[in-house]
């Protein structure tokens, strides 16, 4: 399904101007998409992201028992199976670049008696999935995996679901969420105990589906989730709104290219994703909410942003887990801005599609940037400009793939990147949106 290689270059012209929409939340999407498949009844979704990650999701619940029909751009009908009502697959499960909808589908599968192989691509492939394996285990499941962790591996289901307390070691929404839609199939209560709050999309949409999920806080900066298991899960519309995390790259786009003049409409502002437009507005981004609104219970505004003037923040640890996959595109603005940007506490960067940690300071460095590591922070030697010129290695990394080419977007010389074709799995038409925007990236 994944395409050839697919290498671009993106170069300064002018401002970016215009009005743009980009593509619904990816988080969101897949948990759509799966508590649709574990209700009983027709479930209609739209605003559905049509990247390669989720159509992956959508094939695997497919292949599980649910039916799933596509009814027009983003809108999608699935009749669900019922909680633990996943029949076993005929082949493997492909879930390509995608750790959600991988370890998402692993905790769906662990709660019911049937056994399925889950794959991926390369990237995917050297991803842990330990931290999620073992949780699923202690509800029941069994591994079988040839090397430590990794895909490929076979999960048997547990057949008695045993209801769980878990508290996560790493701050991570997909291992919560995992443990909480295996617990879905499990009599009792399935208790997730986070030390930092993560995104929360699983538990609204839970809810949202008639389960019963008590959210109290826990510690600072953490919360205390329990569901009620054997729930029935009944369908919903669901409205998925734009993704943040693809409306970060448009949006540093215009807070780095001077003149610019951007607005970005009915971005998702949930608190536990908003950590980027946080640190842009510290770093003085002139970014206004506009007609802010609820969809879908989330909440959502139109974004405008100008370009303007950006000085150099320290952003503490504590905020990572609400802009985890934003540090790449922060890199970019802290290049731009005048003076240093700490990012503290990035260690979870290291294990995402790639090493992002080593990736971002790569494609800084390769385009005249000064950056280091220091254990786990990046640090940004910002001089208000990047000469560019460099070629920028992604891979087969989406967000380090959109990061570089904003990078070219401002730089005094084009930056080039040596595969594009990633970028499909989160924004299959991010070049075309970023063209109606004035941008030159060829
Ligand atoms: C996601 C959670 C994050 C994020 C990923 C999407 C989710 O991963 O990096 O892109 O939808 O739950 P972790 O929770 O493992 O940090």
């Amino acid at each position: 399904m994944h395409s050839d290689p697919a290498p671009l270059t993106a170069r300064h012209t002018g401002p970016l101007k215009g009005r743009v929409r980009v593509p619904g939340d990816k988080s969101i999407s897949h948990r759509a998409l799966i508590l649709a498949a574990l209700a009983v009844g027709e479930t209609r979704i739209a605003g559905l992201l049509e990247g390669e990650d989720v159509l992956n999701t959508a094939k695997a619940v497919r292949a599980l028992g649910a039916r799933v029909e596509r009814t027009g751009v983003g809108a999608w009908r699935l009749h669900g199976v019922g909680v633990a009502g996943f029949a076993e697959p005929a082949g493997p499960l492909d879930f390509g670049n995608s750790g959600t909808g991988c370890r998402l589908m692993l905790g769906a599968v662990a709660g019911c008696p049937i056994a399925a192989t889950f794959d991926g691509d390369a990237s995917l492939r050297k991803r842990p999935m330990r931290r999620v394996l073992e949780p699923l285990e202690r509800i029941g499941a069994h591994t079988l995996t040839s090397s430590d962790g990794r895909l490929p591996l076979t999960l048997a289901g547990a057949r008695e679901p045993i209801p769980i307390v878990f508290e996560p070691p790493v701050a991570s929404a997909q291992l919560k969420s995992a443990v909480l839609l295996a617990g879905l199939a499990a009599p009792g209560e399935t208790i997730v105990i986070e030390a930092e709050a993560t995104r929360d999309h699983t538990e609204r949409m839970l809810t949202h589906f008639g389960a019963d999920v008590r959210v109290t806080p826990h510690g600072a900066h953490g919360r205390r989730i329990s569901l009620v298991g054997q729930p029935e899960l009944v369908p919903q519309p669901v409205v998925v709104p734009a993704d943040p995390s693809s409306a970060a790259f448009p949006l540093v786009a215009a807070a780095i290219t001077p003149g610019s003049d951007v607005i970005l409409e009915g971005v998702m502002l949930n608190p536990l994703r908003a950590g980027l437009i946080e640190t842009l507005a510290d770093m003085g981004a002139v970014i206004e909410r506009l007609a802010s609104r609820n969809e879908g219970g989330e909440d959502v505004a139109d974004l405008r942003v100008r370009a303007g003037a950006l000085r150099g923040v320290e952003v503490p640890a504590a905020r990572a887990p609400s802009m985890i996959d934003e540090y790449p595109i922060l890199a970019v603005a802290a290049s731009f801005a005048e003076g240093t940007t700490v990012m503290r506490g990035l260690k979870e960067l290291r294990v995402k599609e790639s090493d992002r940690l080593t990736g971002a300071a790569d494609m800084l460095r390769a385009n005249g940037v000064q950056v280091d590591i220091e254990g786990d922070d990046l640090i940004v030697q910002g001089s208000g400009r990047a000469a560019g010129g460099g070629l920028v290695v992604t891979h087969m990394d989406h967000r380090l793939a959109m990061s570089a080419l904003v990078m070219g977007l401002a730089s005094e010389k084009p930056v080039k990147i040596d595969d594009g074709s990633f970028i499909a799995t989160s924004f299959p038409d991010f070049v075309e949106l970023m063209h109606r925007l004035g941008a030159d990236i060829a």
